[in-house]
């Protein structure tokens, strides 16, 4: 079954401190503000308008939006949804015009992460440049890059993705993590080797975002400013073995994770074989000792 779904579009954070994730978004990840409201900000990487929404929350994920081509894959997407007994809410015109979007629907996945497909982005008016970022974010039709979130059932949510909304398995990686067993489950939208993994219950709805560069130099700056930052390291430099990302993992101003990456792979839709890899990276990608909390000084 195909998907309606063309790309990751957007996603939404819920974070405690408005102020330090305007300066870690704009100095650490290289977004640049897209707009301003009372709830908070938005941030671009691309050519679509506004890509991440920060709001003030509870240092989470708020929502996530996957972006289909028009109003038929909307409805496709709402009768498919409805069929599966999922609860669809139509977006009023305040949420469209929040989102920039043409038109909408909410529901939550059986997970319980609260999901957005729209269709019809508004496109910046100008090209994006980054203070930071010399080469370019790795997004576009791919989508803004990927996420990991919390499944309290990973075999049913993994189902529901592929089933109802016709997402990929691109494979899996089981490994043995210091005694405990970890299975993750890739899932492909577009060539991008995956938009959305599940690995288990975890405390927050989500794990980590991949954020991705076009230079293997932006990546080592993107390092150096995580560091001068005052961020916590969590997984050092290394490379995957699905995707083949050479990248880093840490913890963004809100505790959950972003991963920072340059050189993955593409795939080639609908002639895919799933396979299972046994380790979660070829090299690095070791776990780095926790330092004391510090963010960097304005
Ligand atoms: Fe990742």
């Amino acid at each position: 079954m195909s998907t309606p779904i063309q790309q990751l579009g957007y996603l939404g954070f819920g974070v405690s401190d408005l102020a330090v994730w305007e300066r870690f978004g704009t100095d650490v990840l290289g977004f640049a503000i897209a707009r301003r409201d009372e709830d908070g900000f938005s941030l671009r990487m691309d050519d679509h308008a506004q890509r991440y929404f920060i709001e003030k929350g509870d240092d989470d994920l708020a929502f996530v939006g996957w972006q289909v081509a028009d109003r038929e894959g909307l409805d496709e997407c709402a009768r498919r949804l409805r069929a599966a007994g999922v609860e669809v809410t139509e977006g009023t015109p305040e949420q469209c015009a929040r989102r920039e979007v043409k038109e909408l629907i909410t529901f939550r996945d059986p997970g319980g992460t609260p999901v957005e497909i729209y269709y019809g982005p508004r496109m910046a008016d100008g090209p994006f440049e980054s203070k930071c970022v010399g080469s370019h974010f790795v997004a576009g039709e791919l989508g803004l890059g990927h996420l990991v979130i919390s499944t309290p059932d990973r075999d049913r949510i993994r189902d529901f993705y592929i089933e109802v909304l016709g997402f990929g398995l691109s494979d899996h990686i089981q490994v043995n993590l210091g005694g405990y067993p970890v299975d993750v489950a890739f899932l492909h939208v577009n060539p991008r080797h995956h938009s959305l993994a599940m690995g288990g219950p975890m405390p927050k709805k989500i794990h980590h975002f991949l954020i991705q560069v076009a230079s293997l130099d932006d990546l080592g700056l993107a390092l150096d400013r995580t560091l001068d930052f005052g961020l916590q390291i969590v997984q050092g430099l290394g490379r995957h073995p699905n995707d083949r990302m050479v990248s880093f993992y840490a913890e963004t101003p809100s505790g959950f994770q972003f991963e920072y990456g340059w050189g993955g792979r593409e795939i080639e839709v609908g002639d895919w074989k799933p396979t299972v890899y046994h380790q979660i990276s070829e090299w690095g990608h070791r776990f780095q000792p926790r330092r004391k909390p510090k963010v960097a000084a304005e």
